[in-house]
């Protein structure tokens, strides 16, 4: 025997995984269907049939885009910035007069973004010496934290027209699918979900869309970007959308690709107004059956309650970790807690693409209104 050391007895043993209802923040389950595309056989990146999957045509970025034709599926993503910040209290959500008037008090733009857990941040994008000039202001639709909505109604113009013309990038991780979204009417330059969320695939991929006005801002730059792997005429070119001569640039996560292509394709067959629709009238009956159960909403404002992701305060006499583990150990349900400032505060069920329906919601209130009657301090 050549070998001194034996190998893991772990990796001896079949891999065994438990069944689980997903109903966090995301990741959520994978529907069979799209199960089914990501264990396809694999093929090279670079094999025109994966370029059908992965460009122009009838398949991903198509399905992404409306009429974008910078739109792509990264693996990764890694900005890079300066950035100002401002909090509001977990919960709220920003108006385009608190972004004007913040802006203006510093004759600068902003980013925004839900701060993890709870806050949101509001950050100023600056570079270099030219301060508080805005480049981009960053906000999050589905702040999955605090479990807002973000209205983006009046953003983009706020940026193109008041605010030294910044672009508009916007997280729709947590919501896009879930949530109406309207790219080009918003004028939203730059707007990038996940794949594991409402789309229904495994994480590790990113769809990623540029309005006209952020290409031609990119891809004029004069400074190369730091990272290569970031670099969008590297991915333009790569992903098929230059019209020249692809070029390889990275090895991607295939058969990722075929899950988000398949999550897509049954969000094109439902439609997305069906999708939001029923993502609406999932969220309202849990809601509704949150209340019944004596619960507190944590969004107070119905309208600004996030269809894929609720949260609800943790009630008086409960420690958060025990419902949780409660629902995961007897009912196989995941949810989860607050993020950052709201742990502790909050517990947040998700209801994303296939895994919002009226049985979870029921399931979900079933496990809760046991894990209430077993858990509280008194009994433990
Ligand atoms: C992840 O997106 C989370 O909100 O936990």
């Amino acid at each position: 025997n050549l070998l001194h050391v034996l190998p893991p007895q772990g990796l001896l043993r079949p891999l065994a995984m438990p069944e689980r209802l997903l109903l966090g923040p995301g990741p959520s389950n994978v529907h069979p269907r799209i199960l089914a595309a990501g264990g396809r056989q694999l093929l090279g990146h670079m094999h025109p049939e994966v370029l059908q999957v992965s460009c122009p045509g009838p398949q991903v970025t198509a399905q992404l885009k409306a009429h974008q034709n910078l739109t792509l599926p990264l693996p990764k993503c890694l900005p890079g910035a300066s950035v100002h910040e401002l909090l509001k209290p977990p919960g709220e959500y920003f108006t385009p007069w608190d972004i004007e008037e913040v802006s203006a008090g510093h004759g600068a733009g902003w980013w925004v973004q839900a701060g993890p857990g709870g806050s949101h941040l509001l950050l100023c994008f600056t570079q270099g010496l030219v301060r508080h000039k805005p480049l981009v202001l960053f906000i999050t639709h589905g702040e999955s934290s605090t479990g807002v909505l973000q209205p983006l109604e009046g953003l983009g113009e706020l940026c193109h027209r008041s605010v030294h013309g910044c672009l508009l990038l916007v997280d729709a991780v947590a919501s896009l699918g879930g949530a109406p979204i309207f790219m080009d009417q918003q004028e939203i330059d730059i707007l990038y979900s996940g794949s594991q969320k409402v789309l229904n695939a495994p994480p590790g991929t990113a769809p990623i869309s540029f309005s006209e006005r952020a290409r031609e801002k990119i891809l004029g730059r004069k400074t190369k970007p730091p990272s290569f792997y970031l670099d969008m005429h590297w991915l333009a070119n790569y992903w098929g959308c230059d019209g020249e001569l692809r070029r390889y640039h990275h090895t991607p996560p295939i058969n990722s690709f075929f899950s988000l292509r398949e999550g897509l394709a049954m969000l094109a067959e439902l439609g997305l107004e069906k999708s939001w629709e029923h993502h609406q009238l999932n969220c309202a009956q849990l809601c509704q059956g949150l209340r019944d159960l004596g619960l507190e909403l944590f969004v107070k404002e119905e309208k600004a309650r996030l269809p894929t992701v609720t949260t609800v305060r943790v009630p008086e006499g409960y420690d958060w970790k025990e419902i949780v583990a409660f629902l995961m150990d007897n009912h196989a349900i995941e949810i989860s807690g607050g993020l950052g400032p709201s742990v502790g505060e909050v517990l947040r069920i998700g209801l994303m693409g296939c895994n919002s329906t009226s049985s979870n919601v029921d399931r979900v209130l079933h496990a809760l209104r046991d894990a209430l009657r077993c858990c509280h301090r008194s009994r433990l």
